[in-house]
């Protein structure tokens, strides 16, 4: 039976390793392990993020990430945990200072998406390849979305590359719609909005 609850901080390595199959090639993935489970570990300990995780037969199966306001997320980690990131991040630069110009503009990127105050948005979410295809990513999306709406959120944005071949139709058939594209590092980005209000996730 699959469960959904909030992503314990010790689980963060899971949650890692799960961006980290989900996405090869992002650079969040590109920063490593020890990076993503800093970030995963924070998520919940700061007001504007959340975090959920689906277990199976008490295994962590899927992640989903969000926020109430992304930029407001990521400084707030920096300035409480920033010590943290910092370290495996400028390891990961040293090793491949190529990656610093990809890394400023992930961190610049809340800035290139409209002001919707109001409107939470979609981070991440994954789920381990053979337990995909079975509604898991669909529940997980359902309780991020009351969380999103019991913080006052009016709707959820979300940025999916436009040549993701799963999380493109998965946004479609949960009602999301794009918004707009925009590029990042060169690459085609769909932005799908989802209002709460009048359009419920499932329709579509
Ligand atoms: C995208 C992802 C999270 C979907 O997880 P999931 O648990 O398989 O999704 P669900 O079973 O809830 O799928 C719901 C619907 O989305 C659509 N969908 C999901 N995966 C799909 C795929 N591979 N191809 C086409 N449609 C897909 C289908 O309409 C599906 O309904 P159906 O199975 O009744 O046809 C999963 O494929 C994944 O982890 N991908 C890698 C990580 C990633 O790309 N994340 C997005 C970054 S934001």
């Amino acid at each position: 039976m699959i469960e959904i609850r909030t992503l314990h901080p010790e689980e963060a390595p899971i949650a890692a390793d799960l961006h980290i199959e989900g996405q090869p090639g992002t650079v969040l993935t590109m920063l490593g392990k020890e990076f993503l489970t800093a970030l995963y570990r924070e998520i919940n300990d700061s007001a504007y993020g959340l975090a959920f995780v689906a277990t199976s037969e008490d295994k962590v199966v899927g992640i989903i990430a969000g926020a109430t306001d992304t930029g407001a997320l990521f400084k707030d980690i920096i300035l409480r945990r920033g010590i943290h990131l910092v370290w495996p991040v400028a390891r990961r630069l040293l090793s491949k200072p190529a990656l610093l110009w990809r890394v400023i503009q992930t961190f610049a990127y809340p800035g290139k998406l409209p002001e919707r105050p109001g409107d939470a948005e979609f981070l991440f979410i994954g789920v381990s390849g053979e337990m995909r295809r079975h509604g898991i990513a669909s529940q997980m999306l359902e309780r991020l979305i009351a969380a999103c709406q019991e913080r006052g959120a009016r709707g959820l944005l979300s940025t999916v590359d436009v040549t993701n071949p799963r999380a493109n139709p998965f946004h479609v058939k949960r009602g999301f719609r794009i918004i707009d594209t925009f590029d990042l590092y060169g690459r085609k980005m769909n932005l799908y909005y989802l209002p709460f209000t009048d359009q419920p996730a499932g329709e579509g």
